[in-house]
């Protein structure tokens, strides 16, 4: 055989073999996705439940979620958006980089420094079986040193106690910011109170130990992070985000 031949059949075999290669990928790809995105929503059910300690050792995820009704909240007027359809896949988080659904934060109110919000929230609710809320649980989102922190909030009925709290994404150095994960600091949330007596956001992460009912413990080396933390909390809760929902629930017209 020619050498030219050789050098043509060779080239032949290797392109064959890449063609073959990336069509199985691509058929893997496509086939994992439906999996993948399954699992996704799984695993955002589960911070959702665990924020708010919903979800107990060895609970199936769908079991413990269904006692979970998500609604929308227009953030202007603290009133729930009656929209099936749009609730079913809505994701708030997206929702802030979509200039359809966003709307830009007035630079005097963005005290978190993130300059859009979603105009519709996705709150999820829990209920008593005379249908009252017991709890609501919110996404916040804030400015570290490294990343943006991703978290649900979960509060009681009073509109005032935290029930619980978790970040589920975030960039924070482990063993420094990323301490926002210790489940010791975490619990130190629960009991805790957002609001004074005047409807003010109190809450913060104190510069050292925690000295009163809105505030729980610095983390040490951490300073960055835990304001950036203290400064999601004023936003999310104060009167250009939750605070207007929060209001009607406390009026009793939610
Ligand atoms: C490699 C490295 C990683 C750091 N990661 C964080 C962090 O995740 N969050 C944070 O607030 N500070 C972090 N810091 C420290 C900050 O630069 C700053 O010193 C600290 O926030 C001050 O906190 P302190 O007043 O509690 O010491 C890091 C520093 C270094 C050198």
């Amino acid at each position: 055989m020619s050498k030219g031949n050789e050098v043509t059949k060779t080239l032949l075999v290797a392109t064959l073999l890449c063609i073959v290669c990336s069509v199985l990928v691509s058929i893997t790809v496509v086939s994992l996705r439906p999996t993948q995105n399954k699992n996704a929503d799984l695993d955002f059910k589960k911070n959702i439940l665990m924020s708010a300690g919903l979800l107990e050792e060895g609970q199936d995820i769908e079991e413990a979620f269904s006692k979970v009704t998500p609604v929308l909240v227009d953030m202007e007027t603290g009133k729930i958006v009656e929209n099936e359809s749009l609730l079913k896949g809505y994701n708030q988080t997206k929702a802030s980089t979509n200039p359809a659904l966003n709307t830009k934060i007035k630079p005097e109110n963005d005290i978190a420094g993130l300059s859009m919000r979603a105009k519709l929230a996705k709150v999820y609710l829990t209920k008593n079986s005379a249908g009252k809320i017991e709890t609501m649980i919110f996404n916040v989102r804030g400015k570290g040193l490294w990343s943006t922190m991703y978290g649900f909030i979960a509060v009681d009925s009073d509109t005032n106690t935290i029930k619980g709290f978790g970040y589920y994404s975030h960039g924070e150095t482990p063993g420094l910011g990323g301490e926002v994960d210790n489940p010791s600091w975490k619990e130190q949330w629960i009991g805790k109170k957002i609001f004074d007596a005047d409807w003010d956001v109190q809450f913060a992460v104190a510069k050292a130990e925690a000295s009163s009912e809105y505030q729980v413990d610095g983390l040490s080396g951490a300073t960055i992070t835990c304001n950036g933390v203290t400064s999601s909390m004023k936003y999310w809760f104060g009167p250009n985000a939750y605070g207007k929902f929060l209001e009607n629930v406390r009026s009793g017209e939610i």
